[in-house]
């Protein structure tokens, strides 16, 4: 065979070339760039959020997640053996492991996100967070609670900045309507491809701001959701339910004083510590009740509850702290709560939702799954029954 030298000098050369090229490239890329800084448009979930082909929905919740500023802040409420090799990457890793293990359709952060005064850069914080969500492509709603805003943002700054991070789905305020607060939106969920409910929201969920501190006649107190964002849930669950009669659920961080009554009257989970709510009594109960609507409120801010119970026909549940830099009890293993809805299944398609079901995960080797329960169904089986 011939020897062809000029074309073996021509490949090395071009290799050369490239490799430069590429060398030149990285280089840049860690010294100007560097990870989260780097200049693009948001990454979108697809919308609108559907029912998948099994005819399932699930939402993962994490309540308080609490984070501060990832491997030097420290867990709190953890054995003294634990406590060495503990930080936020415990919660970070949870977090990923629950992603894992329920392959949730929507993840929702139900507050206290991030612990203020532990986070130097709420902005970094922020992205700690919601990594695992961004990186599984898991789309994504967030609240916040009364710790969020006690770093480097503003209520508002926050949810704007949650609202264009990828694969949130969160926003800051409805448009068209002026109502208190920061984080007041509804998503809505269609029914499967294929079927007639495909181009229908068959399950809505209502996120809503409730507020951090306030003062009244002088007295410290927390938050509570004001008559402006009560206007605004009536007239859009009114607007929805016109259209299709879906159920709904709703999220918010504190909760309100009937909780409390659970004590005496029953609740699934359990009652651990004081419910901690606003003096200020919202009228978000009688608007739930005339709404009929809202099946079910997922609420955080009390770590050591993880109960859910019945008031006027509605559930109450507690996600049950999630976070380890937030306190906690020792022993007492760190949780998430999951809510799975599902379709009643049609002659050809599937239908609108049939059951709404619950239970939750313990941060133990295998994800313990407790206190499996119905929260919903459409009128087939009895409501309340519990699978435990
Ligand atoms: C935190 O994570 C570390 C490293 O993965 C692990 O060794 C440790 O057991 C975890 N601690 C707790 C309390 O889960
Ligand atoms: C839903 O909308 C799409 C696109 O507009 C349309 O092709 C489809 O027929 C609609 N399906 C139903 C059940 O209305």
């Amino acid at each position: 065979m011939r020897r062809r030298p000029w074309r073996r000098t021509f490949f090395v050369d071009l290799f050369l070339l490239l490799f430069v090229l590429l060398l030149v490239l990285f280089v840049l890329r860690v010294a100007f760039i560097g990870g989260d800084a780097e200049v693009r448009v948001k990454r979108s979930a697809e919308l609108p959020l559907r029912f998948s082909s099994d005819g399932g929905f699930k939402i993962l919740q994490v309540a308080d997640m609490h984070y501060g500023n990832g491997l030097v802040t420290r867990c709190r409420d953890v054995l003294p053996s634990e406590a060495a090799r503990c930080s936020d990457l415990n919660s970070t890793l949870f977090l990923k492991r629950m992603i894992e293990a329920e392959k949730p359709d929507l993840i929702a952060f139900t507050g206290d996100n991030i612990f203020g005064t532990s986070a130097t850069d709420a902005a970094e914080s922020l992205f700690k967070v919601f990594r695992p969500a961004m990186e599984s492509r898991t789309p994504w709603a967030a609240i916040l609670g009364n710790h969020d805003q006690e770093s480097t943002m503003t209520r508002e700054e926050l949810m704007s900045f949650i609202s264009l991070m990828d694969y949130s789905v969160s926003q800051a305020n409805p448009s068209g309507f002026v109502v208190d607060g920061y984080g007041n939106y509804d998503i809505r969920v269609h029914g499967a491809w294929g079927s007639g409910l495909a181009n229908t929201s068959v399950l809505n969920l209502y996120f809503l701001d409730s507020g951090d501190r306030a003062m009244v006649g002088g007295v410290r107190t927390y938050g509570w959701i004001r008559d402006s964002q009560l206007t605004w849930l009536h007239t859009i669950s009114e607007e929805l339910q016109s259209r299709y009669p879906a159920p709904a659920l709703s999220f918010f961080h504190i909760p309100i004083p009937e909780v409390r009554d659970l004590w005496f009257r029953g609740f699934v989970g359990q009652f651990q510590e004081a419910v901690a709510f606003s003096s200020v009594k919202s009228g978000i109960l009688q608007s739930l009740s005339s709404m009929g609507d809202v099946k079910a409120v997922f609420i955080g801010h009390d770590h050591l509850n993880d109960f859910c119970g019945k008031i006027n026909g509605i559930w109450f549940c507690y996600g049950g702290g999630f976070g380890y830099h937030g306190y906690g009890r020792v022993g007492w293993p760190r949780r998430a709560r999951v809510i799975s809805a599902q379709l009643a299944k049609g002659k050809k398609a599937w239908m609108g939702v049939e059951t709404i079901r619950t239970w939750k995960r313990l941060d133990d080797d295998k994800l313990t799954k407790i206190n499996e329960q119905l929260l919903w169904s459409n009128d087939y089986l009895p409501s309340g029954t519990l699978y435990v």
